[in-house]
């Protein structure tokens, strides 16, 4: 077992396959990119596996995330999700995408193992997809959530970082778009992880504006707090249900006391946390001849080091080095 001093056990492994992207959100990365990661310092995919395995097997693991940067830009993806399937007991698998070649990969990916997908979509417009992810590919990502959920990867769940005076007023466009298509969308607070250190607290639209904006056009009915769990988003009733919209506000309301998770990073760090200053590196060890249990010892210690939250709303909080695209979301 992942336990910490806190109390808290993490069971939900999220594995970033790759820190490169093919779009370039403008709350994400610059323009030109980022320093990727060197070939070499990227985990194989034989690497990963054998961490998946020691993951769930050894340690507790029972759900596993596949995040990015763009996770589908990694070839191997769909024989780690067989890796991951075929495991014993079997983990529960996500993938966390940007939706740009899922419509292609889709059933491909359901036949490896791939238990639902979640899509980022921030806008429904061309002209605001262009500005915000610099590049024209909305349709792409349409035509990728209609084949996920075609492809039984439900619930397609959706993510929005709603930017004031870009799209925050898209609000409720996005809402009956993901209502009409069976899609459950969740609204995101923007957090201080990008690359360009630009976050600032007053520009973040915050759950309140969210609840608020959306209260004008929908009624929404709090959900029993008691099926939440360890989940980010608290979701309402949109309507009289059955469809909710989630709002996860990790900065205004964090969620931290009930945080399951557990993350490793395409380079082979394990990090307790978004926030985490510390990383733990098990690259060495996969690559110097370290035994399973070696492997799981250093896991484990870095786990048990985790703190109890984000310190985001600390006066003294630093925003971590490592940017959001090579962390995983
Ligand atoms: P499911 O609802 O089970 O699909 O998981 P999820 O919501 O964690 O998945 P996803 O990868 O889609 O993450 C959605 C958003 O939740 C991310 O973009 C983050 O903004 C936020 N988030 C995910 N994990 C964490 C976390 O550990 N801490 C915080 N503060 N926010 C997180
Ligand atoms: N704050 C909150 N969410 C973010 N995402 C990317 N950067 C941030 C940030 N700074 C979201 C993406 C995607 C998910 C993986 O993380 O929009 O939906
Ligand atoms: Fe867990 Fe850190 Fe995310 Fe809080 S910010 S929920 S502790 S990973």
């Amino acid at each position: 077992m992942l336990t910490d001093s806190y109390g808290r056990t993490a069971t939900d492994l999220r594995v970033s396959l790759t820190d490169r992207c093919n779009l370039r959100c403008t709350y994400c990365m610059p323009p030109e990119g980022l320093d990727w990661l060197p070939k070499d310092d990227v985990l194989t995919d034989d690497e990963v596996a054998r961490l998946l395995r020691i993951g769930v097997t050894m340690l507790g693991i029972t759900e596993i995330r596949f995040t990015g940067g763009e996770p589908l830009l990694r070839r191997g993806l769909p024989g780690l999700i067989a890796a991951a399937t075929e495991l014993d007991p079997r983990p529960q698998t996500a993938l966390t995408t940007n939706g740009i070649g899922l419509a292609r990969v889709a059933p491909a990916l359901a036949d490896a193992g791939l238990d639902r997908v979640n899509v980022s979509l921030d806008t429904l417009r061309h002209d605001v997809f262009e500005k915000l992810a610099r590049r024209r590919r909305l349709d792409d990502v349409l035509a990728g959530m209609a084949a996920a959920a075609a492809a039984g990867l439900t619930p397609v769940k959706v993510n929005a970082v709603l930017m004031r005076g870009i799209n925050d007023a898209e609000a409720p466009d996005l809402l009956r778009y993901c209502l009409d298509h069976g899609y459950e969308l969740r609204f995101i607070e923007q957090m201080p992880l990008d690359a360009q250190h630009g976050w600032r607290r007053d520009d973040m639209v915050t759950a309140d504006e969210i609840l608020d904006r959306l209260s004008a056009e929908f009624d929404l009915a709090e959900t029993d707090a008691a099926t939440r769990g360890s989940a980010p988003a608290e979701r309402f009733r949109v309507d009289g249900g059955p469809a909710t919209v989630g709002v996860i506000g990790s900065v205004t309301r964090p969620f931290c006391g009930a945080c399951d998770r557990v993350r490793l990073t395409a380079d082979g760090q394990i990090r307790n946390c978004l926030f985490a200053r510390e990383e733990s590196d098990l690259r060495p060890l996969l690559r110097g001849g370290a035994t399973d249990d070696d492997i799981a010892a250093r896991w484990r210690a870095a786990v048990a080091a985790k703190l109890p939250g984000h310190g985001i709303n600390d006066p003294a909080f630093l925003q971590p080095s490592r940017p959001m695209s090579a962390i995983g979301g």
